[in-house]
């Protein structure tokens, strides 16, 4: 089983697919990397929009993805509704927070802002979690080393907040990757995503980063990995993997 846990693949809804053409693009590489299951986490910012309105927009566009699966026969892989939830304090204000949870689950993903994570930011993400009842997902915890100290967001992490990285991350040759190894090793790695926005710029990379995976980390580690999506999809407590 193998499960995107991030994905920006619903059609003109965010900026991710901007039509039916591309989602299917999307889901055509998904479903040639052997991916079963997708989340769809299409970003959700408080200050723009009612958590009722994005509901609404991303159950139209989810349903023209299904409607063109069924009309045309083509496999669909299974698609899990949820949001990529940007931090800002006003969240704080918010109710009915866990409408925006993965589907079916208490788990929500939260991206943070790309700035120096302070003090302040961390107290209102777990606030946010202990008020609303959620289990917290930070997306792609290594994009934010570029704004902000790998230290900074350990407060976090080192409580029983869950770390996702992106594939692309993985597949990088750089620094990047480098960083997002050291997450990993250091055992704040718990979910993988790809992240994806189309089939260009910013394409999934799920077979590629699982191979990388499983080259450089104990076969348990990738196994686990996968295992950790599934048990949060079901609404278990994740495994340890370490
Ligand atoms: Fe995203």
């Amino acid at each position: 089983m193998i499960i995107d846990f991030h994905s920006h693949l619903l059609p003109g809804i965010d900026d991710g697919a901007v039509d039916l053409t591309v989602t299917k693009g999307i889901i055509d590489k998904q479903l040639s990397d052997g991916v079963d299951t997708i989340v769809a986490t299409p970003h959700y910012y408080c200050e723009q929009q009612s958590i009722d309105d994005f509901i609404v927009n991303r159950d139209n566009a989810y349903n023209k993805v299904v409607d063109y699966y069924s009309e045309t026969n083509l496999l669909m892989p299974k698609i899990i509704l949820g949001a990529e939830v940007y931090y800002s304090h006003y969240l704080n204000s918010v109710t009915d927070l866990r409408k925006l949870c993965i589907q079916g689950t208490d788990y929500l993903m939260l991206e943070l802002p790309y700035k120096e994570i302070t003090p302040a930011i961390i107290d209102g993400a777990l606030n946010l979690a202990d008020a609303n009842g959620v289990n917290l997902i930070i997306a792609h915890i290594e994009r934010y080393l570029r704004f902000t100290s790998y230290k900074s967001l350990l407060p976090l992490l080192q409580n029983g907040v869950l770390g996702q990285i992106n594939c692309s991350s993985i597949i990088d040759s750089g620094s990047t990757r480098r960083k997002t190894f050291k997450f990993i090793k250091d055992g704040y790695v718990h979910i993988l995503g790809s992240d994806v926005h189309n089939t260009s710029s910013r394409p999934a990379y799920m077979g590629e980063a699982i191979k990388v995976l499983s080259k450089k980390f104990s076969p348990s580690f990738t196994a686990g990995i996968m295992n950790n999506a599934n048990d949060v999809l079901h609404n278990l407590d994740i495994d340890d993997i370490y």
